[in-house]
């Protein structure tokens, strides 16, 4: 049998996720027959009219994304603020929202960060790339996550810059920070049946739900926060879109000052920022 060409694998690639509900096909079969056949996805309409060779290798990719597991998990690796990540099972895949909190922590800056729930690295990762004279601490209860936080650290190049330690929050925790931050869990448990099931059935549920209470994190990282931060030193947590007032209050009942709530590029609440009041 004569093999299709890249443009007619690509077409029936997306009708197959289009009719199984995929919400963005034409993306997700784009990458993963970009994938199979080893060309960079940016380069696929260049070879569009070449015999497609590599059928059975897509037919597995697809058969993944049928059952919901997320393109990045597929390919191991997700693109972010312009580096490339290392993701497995054991980490949360990282959301374009988390921006947002990159960008408001630059825009403040830091010598001595610290990332508590830091999943694949992504934030301390971008952080102390993007930082070169800062250094940090990125825990995560999760060693699985951890080992592939320090391979992601490694490949940016970090070294010592930033180390990597297995922690119950602050539990192994010491020293100060100017810089805290955080993309903790903050689904409650009652929500977990209600989401994606690209995200209920793939991502870590340790990644996901902090317990019964949604903002369970949030009160362990708010209420060790000022014993980790220098005096003016700066909590920023990412938050799920509907929880802003209610972390905001917790950041005050922390004794925080100047809080704010900073939306995303969606206009959705997504970081809040607190300062710990200078001596
Ligand atoms: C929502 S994920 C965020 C991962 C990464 N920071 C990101 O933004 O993609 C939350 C992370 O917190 C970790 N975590 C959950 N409970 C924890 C705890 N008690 N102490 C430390 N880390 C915890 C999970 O293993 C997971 O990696």
């Amino acid at each position: 049998m004569t093999a299709p060409t890249i443009g007619a694998a690509l077409r029936a690639a997306t009708a197959r996720l289009s009719a199984a509900g995929i919400a963005d096909p034409g993306r997700d079969a784009r990458l993963l027959l970009a994938h199979a056949a080893n060309i960079p996805a940016d380069r696929l309409r260049l070879h569009e009219d070449e015999p497609f060779e590599a059928e059975s290798r897509l037919d597995i990719l697809l058969g993944d994304r049928l059952r919901h597991k997320p393109v990045a998990m597929i390919l191991g690796a997700r693109d972010f603020w312009g580096r490339r990540f290392r993701v497995t099972p054991d980490t949360l895949v990282p959301r374009p929202e988390t921006e947002t909190l990159i960008e408001a922590a630059l825009s403040i800056g830091f010598d001595r960060l610290l990332d508590l729930g830091t999943g694949s690295g992504v934030i301390a990762v971008t952080l102390l790339a993007e930082q070169s004279s800062a250094t940090g601490l990125a825990t995560d209860l999760s060693g699985a996550a951890l080992a592939v936080a320090r391979q992601n650290a490694d490949a940016a190049g970090l070294g010592t810059r930033l180390r990597c330690r297995r922690s119950d929050w602050y539990e192994e925790v010491t020293g100060r920070f100017d810089l805290i931050v955080s993309n903790p869990p903050y689904i409650g448990r009652a929500e977990l049946a209600g989401l994606a099931p690209d995200v209920r059935d793939w991502d870590p549920p340790m990644a996901l739900c902090p317990g019964e209470d949604a903002l369970g994190a949030y009160r362990a990282i708010c209420a060790g926060a000022q014993a980790h931060l220098t005096a003016d030193g700066v909590l920023m947590v990412e938050i799920g879109a509907s929880q802003g007032a209610q972390v905001a209050q917790l950041f005050q009942a922390a004794g925080f000052v100047d809080i704010q709530t900073i939306p995303d590029l969606d206009g959705r609440d997504r970081v809040i920022y607190g300062r710990n009041p200078p001596l």
